[in-house]
């Protein structure tokens, strides 16, 4: 399975790459191709599928049909946590100049290194200006989606990447309390270990899980700003704190289930729904899956903390959609980034999928506890972009960082993961 993995995730990485070096070719309409939709409808092109991942789609979607019910949608959706397939499958579509209406891409680097660089993206500048956006979404945001004055897609959410999950009936039972600290993370662990409960559930079929464990290691060993400057080529892999992070990840790793390598997010959520597990550090969709898919209450079943060393830092994902070159229907497409980027549109969606909306000016009533919280700790916390979910680094980076974490949680090594780190940097 993880071969399989791999390889898939080279394959992407051959698209990718491809992809970028047709840059110098033109790629908008006069290339006429197989792409696109005819007018009168859109195909939505994303990964939400199943268990704690298609309802806010759906929901936004049936807002957008009773908008307009003219236009028909085609819900593309390709199933993995993260993009693991559904990147690799839009690699080759674009590459073939079948891009679909519009596509799930995240702000950062996955949206410029892969497609705006390649010059595929057209900007929305104009949507923008029309929907009078431009103070409606944080001034960060908009940079994550925007490269040399243009704008190339429309935020739909933010999620944290930072936070612990914990079943709070086993913190209760075992006399635990919310650590603040790894030292306390690590005492708690031990607390649960001996207790017969696996501290921290883990499900690395797709290894973008481990992978996000690490990037909120690094962000509490170098804080915000070297964490970006490491991303950014100016700190080198090999730092002593880089070290350390990697140390701390491997010691966490001591703590999780064994059988972490068979399962995916939803399935290692479960395993702290259930109280097999007490905690898990994963994105907030977690809270859409624990709210909507197995009806838990927020702070009666499961309860949240930041993860350790990282108070006050909010590591950040957006998932965002934008207008693809090439395509027929740009009248439809726009018509449903206009729905998607709208206050109604974003209240349909983040309630149900855990995160929280993109606007400022959305109705935090609509969302639970978890999410009001979360709505005001995004105001006040300085931003991390999260390395596992495209926004920190360029997906050839990030495929290698994936194979590297992979190999890590394995071997162990951590002279052998700093070094391959090293090596994949120059593709940062
Ligand atoms: C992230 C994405 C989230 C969620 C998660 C798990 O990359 O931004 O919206 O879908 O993957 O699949």
């Amino acid at each position: 399975m993880k071969k399989i993995y791999g390889l898939m995730a080279l394959l992407a990485l051959m698209l990718v790459v491809a992809a970028c070096s047709n840059s110098g070719e033109k790629s908008d309409g006069d290339k006429k191709d197989k792409g696109g939709q005819a007018s009168g409808q859109v195909e939505i092109f994303s990964w939400w599928t199943g268990a704690g991942e298609e309802d806010g789609l759906l929901a936004l979607i049936d807002l957008f049909e009773d908008e307009h019910p003219d236009i028909s949608v085609e819900n593309a959706a390709v199933a993995g946590g993260a993009g693991t397939n559904a990147k690799a499958v839009l690699a080759t579509r674009m590459q073939g100049n079948d891009p679909p209406s519009t596509f799930q891409v995240h702000g950062g680097e996955e949206l410029n290194k892969s497609w705006v660089a390649a010059d595929k993206m057209e900007p929305l500048n104009d949507l923008y200006e029309e929907n009078d956006w431009m103070d409606k979404f944080p001034e960060d945001l908009i940079d994550l989606v925007s490269d040399d004055g243009n704008i190339y897609s429309v935020p739909v959410n933010i999620h944290r990447g930072n936070p612990i999950f914990y079943n709070k009936k086993v913190f209760e039972d075992n006399g635990i309390d919310v650590p603040t600290t790894m030292d306390e993370f690590f005492a708690a662990a031990d607390k649960l270990q001996e207790a017969g409960i696996t501290p921290l559930a883990l499900g690395d079929k797709e290894s973008w899980t481990a992978t996000q464990i690490f990037e909120n290691v690094l962000a509490a060993e170098l804080g915000v700003d070297d964490y970006n400057k490491l991303f950014a080529g100016d700190i080198a892999f090999d730092d002593e704190r880089v070290v350390k992070a990697a140390e701390t990840f491997g010691k966490m790793l001591d703590y999780i289930n064994e059988d972490h390598a068979s399962r995916n997010w939803q399935d290692s959520a479960q395993l702290v729904a259930s109280g097999d597990a007490a905690m898990i550090n994963m994105g907030d969709w977690a809270v859409g899956y624990f709210v909507n898919d197995l009806d838990l209450e927020t702070n009666v079943d499961y309860g949240y903390f930041t993860f350790p060393g990282t108070e006050g830092d909010f590591g950040v994902i957006t998932d965002t959609f934008g207008l693809p070159k090439g395509v027929d229907n740009v009248d439809d497409v726009k018509k449903f980034l206009t729905v998607l980027g709208s206050v109604e549109g974003q209240d349909a969606f983040n309630p149900l999928k855990g995160s929280i909306p993109a606007r400022v000016d959305a109705d935090p009533s609509k969302y639970n506890d978890y999410g009001k919280d979360t709505i005001e700790d995004f105001k006040e916390s300085r931003l991390y972009p999260s390395l596992a979910h495209g926004s920190a680094a360029s997906e050839g980076f990030l495929t290698k960082a994936n194979q590297a974490v992979n190999i890590f949680v394995t071997q162990r090594n951590v002279d052998n993961f700093i070094q391959a780190l090293q090596n994949a940097a120059p593709d940062m």
